[in-house]
C-alpha cells in the first residue's frame, strides 16, 4: 500500500527528529553490543509525526520483528497474552493510543514488562491458580498524544521516554522531495517549500497534501508542480497558507464571534463547533498553540492576537467595544 511504500526504513532516509535520533542511535548501539533488546520505549506527541514509522525502524535497525496493534484492539485480556506468547526473542511490540488500555490488560504488561512473565489466573474463586509464564525478552514501544493520561506504574515501566516534536517548514520540503521522487512526480524547491509551509508541522499531512496537489496538476495537464500549483490547488481544498484548513478557522472563528476570543472551555468550543472535544484537543488544538494562534489559561483557551491577524481580524478591534 501506498502508505508504506514512502514510509522511511531506516534513520538515515528519516528526515527530522534530529534529537530523538541521537538518543535512539546510542540506545540501538548499545542494546545491540550487549546482545539484548532496547529498553521499553514511549513515544508521545501530536498525531501523524512518525511514531509508527520510528518503531518500524528501530526494529529494522535491531535486526527484529516489529509487532503492531493498537489499545482499542486490547479488549480481551487473551488479546495481549496472544501477541506475547508468540513475540521471538528481542522482538518489539508496538501498541498506539496505549493510554487508552484497560485495567486488565494493563495490568498484563506490568510484569511482562519488568520480568518478561505472563501471570495469569486460572478458575475462579476458591478453585483459581496463578501461573507464571516466561516471555521472551521483548521490547515494547508504547506511542500516545497523550502522555499524561497515562497511569503512573505503565508510565514508570519505560526506561526510556521521548517525544516528537512538529517539525520545521524546511525538513518538511524536504520530506515533500523525497516523496514526490517515490511518487515518479516533478516538483520544484518552492512548491515544495510552498506545501511544506502549509502542512502543519506535519509528514502525514505533507504527503496528503502533495498527492492532493499531483491530482490537481495531472487533471489541469502540468508536468510540474510549482509553486503558484501548489497554492492554487490547496486553496481549492481550502487549506489556507498557514496550513490551517476548513476547521481549524472554525474553531478560531467561534472563539472570536461566540466567546470574545475566550478563555472558554474545551467542551464549550467542542459543542458550538460540532467537533469532538478529543479531536479539538489531540488535533487541532496543538498546532494551534505551537504557532501561537491560542494560548491555554487556568480559566480556558483565549485566541491571539496573531490569530486575529491572520483571519483579518484585529484584537484592538475586540477592546475597542469595551473602551
Ligand atoms: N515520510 C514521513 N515522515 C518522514 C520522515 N520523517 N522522513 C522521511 N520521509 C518521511
Amino acid at each position: 500500500n501506498l502508505e508504506e511504500s514512502i514510509r522511511p526504513h531506516s534513520f538515515d532516509e528519516y528526515i527530522g527528529q534530529k534529537d530523538l535520533k541521537d538518543v535512539l542511535s546510542i540506545v540501538i548501539e548499545a542494546a545491540k553490543t550487549r546482545n539484548e533488546p532496547m529498553d521499553h520505549l514511549l513515544l508521545y506527541g501530536p498525531p501523524g509525526l512518525g511514531k509508527t514509522t520510528i518503531s518500524l525502524i528501530l526494529a529494522s535497525e535491531m535486526g527484529v520483528n516489529c509487532k503492531i496493534t493498537a489499545a482499542p484492539a486490547l479488549e480481551r485480556p487473551r488479546d495481549i497474552t496472544g501477541l506475547l506468547v508468540n513475540l521471538k526473542p528481542g522482538d518489539i511490540l508496538f501498541i498506539d493510543e496505549i493510554h487508552r488500555l484497560n485495567r486488565l490488560t494493563e495490568e498484563l504488561l506490568y510484569p511482562a514488562m519488568e520480568d518478561y512473565r505472563l501471570e495469569i489466573t486460572i478458575g475462579k474463586g476458591q478453585a483459581a491458580r496463578t501461573r507464571s509464564i516466561p516471555l521472551p525478552k521483548f521490547t515494547l514501544v508504547g506511542a500516545t498524544t497523550k502522555v499524561g493520561s497515562l497511569t503512573s506504574p505503565l508510565r514508570d515501566r519505560f526506561g526510556l521516554i521521548q517525544r516528537l516534536k512538529f517539525y520545521d517548514p524546511e525538513e518538511l520540503a524536504l520530506i515533500i522531495k523525497r516523496t514526490a521522487k517515490l511518487l515518479n512526480t516533478s516538483i520544484t524547491e518552492q512548491g515544495s517549500q510552498e506545501i511544506g509551509r502549509r502542512s502543519r508541522g506535519t509528514p502525514r499531512i505533507a504527503n496528503r497534501l502533495l498527492r492532493r496537489v499531483r491530482d490537481y496538476i495531472q487533471v489541469k495537464k502540468f508536468d510540474t508542480i510549482t509553486q503558484e500549483l501548489a497554492a492554487e490547488a490547496l486553496n481549492i481544498y481550502q487549506v489556507d497558507p498557514q496550513g490551517l484548513d476548513w476547521t481549524d478557522r472554525l474553531i478560531l472563528e467561534t472563539m472570536i464571534t461566540q466567546f470574545d476570543g475566550g478563555p472558554v472551555g474545551l467542551e464549550a468550543v467542542a459543542a458550538a463547533t460540532g467537533e469532538d472535544a478529543k479531536t479539538i484537543e489531540e488535533v487541532y488544538e496543538p498546532y494551534l498553540l505551537q504557532i501561537g494562534y491560542i494560548n491555554r489559561t487556568p480559566r480556558g483557551r483565549v485566541v491571539t492576537t496573531a490569530a486575529y491577524q491572520h483571519l483579518g481580524k484585529t484584537g484592538e478591534q475586540q477592546l475597542s467595544i469595551f473602551s
